[in-house]
């Protein structure tokens, strides 16, 4: 067990990200709720886990699944009650296991207190909590988009005016501006650190510093200001961990959350490597170019080196299946999700595991009736609005639609996949017969082995934590090759990224190391289809 009093305790740690809708049912409702999240922990600790991210279980209308919250100090009852979730914290605490919550700091739900009063009236003591602009119904301040389709502006006749919404209309961005709204979201942070939470991921915490009249969304100057206030006010404690999601942030940016004076975040989620197979936005699909993966990879790995801190990941709530995007959900499902597993967890960072990514969950294909969120209905109407054909419109949900991630998780061949004894609130993917956890637990060659094979590697070797990273053939399209070096201990991690035999890549020093972890039995020779070999040596 990590000792977590320790300040940079979540430079060894592994997190595993919870999307609790989709985790475990326990009453039948379809929806999983927190003691489904309490009966798996067993699950979670076999994995090797040392903590979660739980996605919102604040109470909330549910327009975008809890990323608007209605009351940041209650939850949604469907998931449970206070005590239940106090119970997670307990168990998972009991377990190793460290709750970290999520914080959605950027905006509320347009159903919050705060912006209902906001909305009744100019002279409300709340009104100035929110972004609002004088107009008339047909004139908003400008042209800016709401990140889930429509204006980000949005009219209010009985004041005359416009209020800002970067995401959708039912989330209101609040005014970071007004210190008594910095204020009040501070005093509700330290509520939530009391509970024994561990520490918490901010929801696009890149965004507070905005300068709506200048179609600043991201990257406004009062940004770092303000974050260090948060950090000073709310969570001062260095043991609380703290990762930021930060889809704008390039290395400067990173440098500045995760500077390791502790002045603002420990760690940052960025997107570079996840934006890369895509053109003008996400529904425009393109391969992934792998030279620009790896030479990405590389520029993270070194530029963060000893100033700041890398978060590794390949999925989340928002992003499809890796083993459908990068890997061969297919032929093959096994060996492209381990290649890719290894790829990443060899790396200096903290990774961070989404549920059923470590089963090797794929990539679903729904009718349009089917799929539940508000990014894949708009997105669907304006692509075909604009004249794609609807199997265009469809092939790219298919490909990036968020409800790819949020299928239920898949625990065993039985009725739902072991999700719920009732009707699924998304579909239950077909393929779970073949893909859930209990086959995957019983089956020392399983996806699921791997991953713990790889969170056991990162307890055992300190090169995992501290090495410095070398990109082997930074221009081959083919095969991904680093190297990890500490004084003593020395890395190689190669995979083939291609479903054709490669050519091996074995520097000199490394011929006869040991194998820590392959995706093939007798891991020598030429590369076999997505074969991955992680290679050892001390000195
Ligand atoms: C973040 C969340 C996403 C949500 C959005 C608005 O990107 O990860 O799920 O829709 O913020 O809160
Ligand atoms: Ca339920």
């Amino acid at each position: 067990m990590l000792d977590k009093t320790k300040p940079d305790w979540w430079k060894s740690a592994v997190f595993y990200q919870i999307y609790p809708k989709s985790f475990q049912d326990t009453n039948g409702d379809g929806i999983g709720d927190l003691p489904g999240i309490v009966s798996r922990l067993e699950y979670l600790q076999e994995l090797g886990v040392d903590g979660i991210w739980l996605s919102p279980v604040y109470d909330s209308p549910q327009a975008d699944n809890g990323y608007d919250i209605s009351d940041y100090r209650a939850i949604y009852p469907p998931f449970g009650t206070m005590a239940d979730l106090e119970a997670l914290i307990r168990q998972a605490d009991a377990r190793g296991i460290t709750i970290i919550m999520d914080l959605v700091l950027n905006h509320t739900s347009d159903q919050h207190q705060w912006f209902r009063r906001a909305k009744s009236s100019r002279d409300d003591p709340y009104h100035d909590y929110y972004i609002w602009r004088d107009g008339s119904p047909d004139s908003p301040p400008n042209d800016m988009k709401a990140c889930f389709g429509g204006p980000a502006w949005t009219y209010v006749p009985e004041l005359g005016q416009y209020y800002f919404c970067m995401f959708s209309p039912w989330q209101p961005d609040l005014n970071w501006e007004n210190p008594a709204v910095r204020q009040e979201l501070y005093d509700m942070i330290r509520f939530w650190v009391k509970k024994g939470i561990g520490g918490f991921r901010l929801d696009v915490i890149d965004a507070i510093g905005k300068l709506p009249d200048e179609k600043i969304t991201t990257n406004g100057p009062k940004l770092h200001e303000y974050i260090r206030e948060l950090r000073r006010e709310a969570f001062p404690a260095p043991t609380i961990v703290t990762v930021g999601e930060a889809w704008s942030a390039g290395l400067a940016e990173a440098e500045r959350y995760a500077d390791p004076d502790g002045s603002e975040l420990s760690m940052v989620f960025q997107f570079e490597h996840m934006l890369l197979d895509q053109g003008v936005d996400k529904w425009d699909v393109k391969p992934l170019p792998v030279v620009q993966l790896k030479q990405c990879c590389a520029r993270w790995q070194n530029g963060l080196f000893g100033k700041g801190w890398n978060s590794l990941f390949l999925e989340n709530h928002d992003l499809p299946r890796i083993v459908s995007r990068w890997g061969d959900d297919g032929k093959w499902r096994v060996e492209s999700a381990k290649m890719l597993a290894m790829m990443i967890h060899g790396m200096q960072g903290t990774p961070y595991i989404y549920q059923g990514e470590e089963l090797g969950m794929t990539n679903v294909r729904l009718a349009i009736e089917e799929y539940d969120d508000l990014e894949i209905r708009n997105a669907y109407a304006e692509l075909t609005a604009k004249g794609w054909t609807p199997e265009a419109a469809l092939d790219a949900i298919a490909a990036r639609g968020r409800d790819n991630a949020r299928t239920p998780m898949q625990w065993s061949a039985g009725k739902n996949a072991g999700f719920s004894t009732g009707t699924p609130w998304l579909p239950v993917h077909p393929n779970y017969p073949e893909v859930n956890a209990e086959a995957a637990r019983k089956d020392p060659n399983s996806i699921f082995a791997c991953y713990q094979k790889l969170i056991a590697l990162r307890k055992t070797y300190p090169v995992f934590r501290d090495g410095t990273f070398t990109l082997l053939d930074p221009e081959d399209g083919s095969r991904f090759a680093y190297t990890r070096d500490t004084a003593d201990e020395h890395l190689l991690v190669v995979c083939n990224f291609t479903a054709e035999e490669q050519p091996e890549v074995c520097p000199e020093a490394f011929r006869g190391a040991q194998a820590l972890l392959h995706n093939y039995a007798d891991p020598t020779g030429p590369l076999r289809p997505y074969e991955a070999r992680m290679l050892y040596l001390k000195k």
